[in-house]
Formats: structure tokens, sequence, C-alpha cells
């Protein structure tokens, strides 16, 4: 197979806001609030296609869908514009949708409130896009807007939408794991490789994932993943958890699938993928949006973007404490639902303040864990701490390895937690709590951020 090189994007999340025209403390409250950088948006996609263009030996482009904001029109409309501007430069552009492009509440924001805008429907958005994917399909599972296409003379792309019931469930009916199959068969049969891309993941990109949002996983991960992976499918790429993050499962019968799971290119470390697929397997590297055109307050775009997001989680432990309905508005923006949350208000509350106040030396010693402490962190914030380890996760730079002496701390309290608390998943299997923030603080798996994921040799 000739080597081929490729980009993968995703969850984009672009609020066209040069044309849409929002301002005010709503707008400022919204963009302060959210993870990514919603008012940058523009800037930051503009800076990541002009690096992409500079590359002359890269002509693919895969996107795995949230491309705007809230699906308002004038966000898909002005991305569309960017899109053909990346095609008159010679590239080649794959795109899925998911819920953000169709289902959301778009809007605008202004000092009288906010109005709603117009959005797309899952039709309209095939025609608009039918350029960027569905135009050079080879086959299409009408269904659910999957489809399938040559990449190259020997590899083959499936782009499948997993919108599901757009609610309850993001994944594949029947139907579409039967397309998926059959597209398998038929690419190998004529000696193609083929690969898939989708929007939601198979396999967590961190254990804690499908605890705090078993929902945001792809419905029917546990049975679909073994199933692509039987099926001779051997790399996903996916989107939607806003985690940097590479993965892998085995079947019973051998077969190993990849998960590169990339984060939103909107939010911190403003990161997407460049590829080398060739006979040995897929180089998965990581590039970074490091200069936009616009105003970042005296800093570089990376530690605009860090800040943003730092800012925001920091603000989860103090809204927790200080103000519960920041709290829920704050937790929408992980998939957790804020009407659950209001059911265990006071106790959240009381864990927030108790949160709040602790240090390393504070907590390990109510643990009797106190002789772990080392006195460079006795005094630090677990706060401080923990807004680190989440941030580091979702950049997939998980550094508290058992050498540091954050993890030396941490763990010994988790374990005695653990014999104290007793969390289920969802499954109603126990949770062993230090093995889960080891996995959160430390990913021991392949490295997030630069891999090579080896094919099966044939
Ligand atoms: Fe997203
Ligand atoms: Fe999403």
């Amino acid at each position: 197979m000739k080597p081929l090189n490729f980009y993968h994007l995703t969850d984009l999340h672009y609020y066209a806001n040069e044309v849409i025209g929002s301002y005010g403390e709503k707008y400022e409250l919204k963009d302060m609030l959210d993870q990514k950088c919603m008012d940058k948006s523009g800037a930051i996609i503009d800076a990541a296609f002009r690096d992409v263009c500079e590359d002359k030996e890269t002509d693919i482009v895969l996107i795995s869908g949230d491309l705007t904001f809230d699906g308002e029109v004038q966000s898909h409309d002005a991305l569309i514009e960017k899109l053909y501007a990346l095609k008159e430069k010679g590239k080649r552009v794959f795109i899925t949708f998911a819920t953000h492009d169709f289902y959301m509440h778009a809007r605008k924001y202004t000092d009288e409130g906010e109005t709603e805008l117009p959005k797309y429907t899952r039709a309209q958005l095939r025609e608009k896009y039918a350029d960027f994917g569905y135009n050079e399909a080879i086959a299409e599972h009408k269904n659910s807007y999957s489809y399938c296409v040559q990449l190259s003379d020997d590899v083959r792309l499936l782009a499948l939408n997993d919108d599901g019931d757009f609610d309850k469930f993001c994944g594949f009916y029947n139907d579409l794991l039967f397309w998926i199959k059959d597209q398998i068969e038929a690419a190998h049969e004529a000696g193609c490789e083929i690969f898939a891309m989708t929007h939601h993941p198979i396999l967590e990109p961190s254990p804690v994932y499908p605890l705090f949002s078993h929902k945001a996983m792809l419905g029917g991960y546990e049975f679909t993943g073994p199933y692509l992976a039987n099926a001779g499918l051997e790399y996903i790429f996916v989107g939607h958890t806003h985690i940097h993050d590479i993965n892998s499962l085995t079947t019973d019968k051998g077969n190993t699938l990849y998960q590169v799971n990339t984060a939103a290119l909107t939010a911190y470390p403003l990161a997407y993928r460049k590829i080398e697929f060739s006979d040995k397997g897929m180089d998965v590297k990581t590039v970074q949006v490091t200069e936009i055109d616009a105003d970042t307050d005296g800093m570089s775009v990376l530690d605009y973007s860090k800040k943003h997001f730092t800012y925001m989680i920091e603000l989860i432990f103090d809204s927790l404490e200080n103000d519960f309905d920041k709290f829920c508005l704050l937790a929408q923006g992980f998939s957790v639902d804020g009407e659950k949350l209001r059911k265990v208000e006071s106790l959240l509350h009381k864990f927030g303040k108790m949160v709040n106040g602790l240090t390393f030396k504070k907590l390990c010693g109510f643990f009797g864990c106190g002789k772990y402490v080392d006195s460079s962190i006795a005094d630090d914030k677990i706060v401080k701490f923990l807004c680190s380890a989440i941030v580091n996760m979702y950049s997939g730079n998980e550094v508290y390895s058992p050498d540091t002496p954050e993890y030396k701390a941490i763990i010994p309290v988790c374990q005695k937690l653990g014999k104290v608390i007793k969390i289920k998943d969802h499954s109603g299997n126990r949770v062993d709590i230090a093995k889960l923030v080891a996995g959160i603080i430390c990913d021991d798996g392949i490295n997030d951020i630069e891999a090579f994921l080896p094919a099966k040799c044939k």
C-alpha cells in the first residue's frame, strides 16, 4: 500500500460571531463558562486551516462532527465557506456532523437577552456539506447519513454518523452495523485498507469518563467496539469528549481496534492530529495551533486557552460552595445532568466547602496517611491539584506518575477511602477508587500525544 497522510480535526464548535453579532454580559458569561474558546473559535479554525494548507504533503482532512457551537445556520454557512477555501487549495475534506450541528439551542446573546437562531435539519446539512464527503461516496447509508469514500487507490474511509435518536442514544442501529460490516468486507475484497471516523467514543478516554457521563459514550459501546474489531476494523477516529487520548481493545479472537480520540480544536490544548498510514500501521502525531489573528490578552494563544479552561475548572469548585446555579450550568458542559445534581445540592455544597479548604497535609493527615506527604507539597491546595489533573487529562499529558509526590500522597488516601466508600459503575460493578484515580492522574497506556499504532500482520 502507498503511504497515505491525513489530518484529523474534531469538535470545531465554530461560533461565527462576526456574522451573528452577539455581545454584552450574557455573551461574555457564555464564553467564560465554557471549556472552548467560543469567542476566538473563528480565529483558531482559520489558523489551523492556514497551517494545514501550508503542508503540501497532506491533502486529506477529516472532521468528525460538532462543527458548530450549537448549530447556528450562520456558523454552518461561514464554516462551509472556509471549507471551500481549503478545497480551492487542493484539500479534500470529509466531514460527519453531530448533535451540536442540529440539535442544540442555537442562540444570539445581547444585553437584551437571548434570541433563538435558525438551524438546519440533518437532511439540509447533508446537502450543504455534499462537497465534503457525500459527493465522493462510493456507498451511502442513507438512514444515518453515513458514507464510505475511496481516499486513495488502496485506502477507504468509513465516515459514520452516530446521531442515533440524538438524545438518549447516540450510536449505531442494527441496519448501520450490518452496513458497516458489509463495507469492511467489500473493501478487503477489493484489496483496500479501511478505517473509520465517528463522533462518540467506543472506548473510554479516561477511566472516569463513563462514570460521570456514561450517556456520552457511543450507545452500546460495550458491544460495538468488539463487533467492529471482529469485523476487521483496526482504527477509528473520534471526538466528542474533547479529551486527547489514544486507547485500544483486543477481542477474544485476538483482533485489536485502536481508537484515536482527538481534543476539541477550539479548546486547550488547541490540538489536532497528523497521521501517516502505511502497511506497518498508523504513525499518529499531534499538531497544535500556536498563533492566531486575534487579541489574546498579551499571552500566547496556548496560554490563553489554558487559562480559559483552568479558570472554568476552578470556578466549578468555587461555585460548588458559593453559587450552585452556576455550578449546574458548568456541569452541563461536561454532559452531567444539572437537574439530577439539584437533588443532592446540600450534600454537594458541604462537599465543596470542605474540598476548597483542603491541603495535602490536611487531607492525608485526616486519613492517617500523613507520612506519605512530602514537605514540598504539604501546604498545596487539593483543589489546585485537581484542576491541574483535569486540565492534564484533557490535553493527554497526565504527568502525575508514581514517582511524583502528588501520586505518593493521594493514592494511599484513595486506598483507604475505597474501604469506606463503595462506588459502582453503570453495570453495578464495584469501582476500585485508587485504581480509578491513578488512571486519571497518570496514563500508563498508549502515549496520547504521539504514538505508532501497528497494523495487524497480514
Ligand atoms: Fe463537542
Ligand atoms: Fe459532541
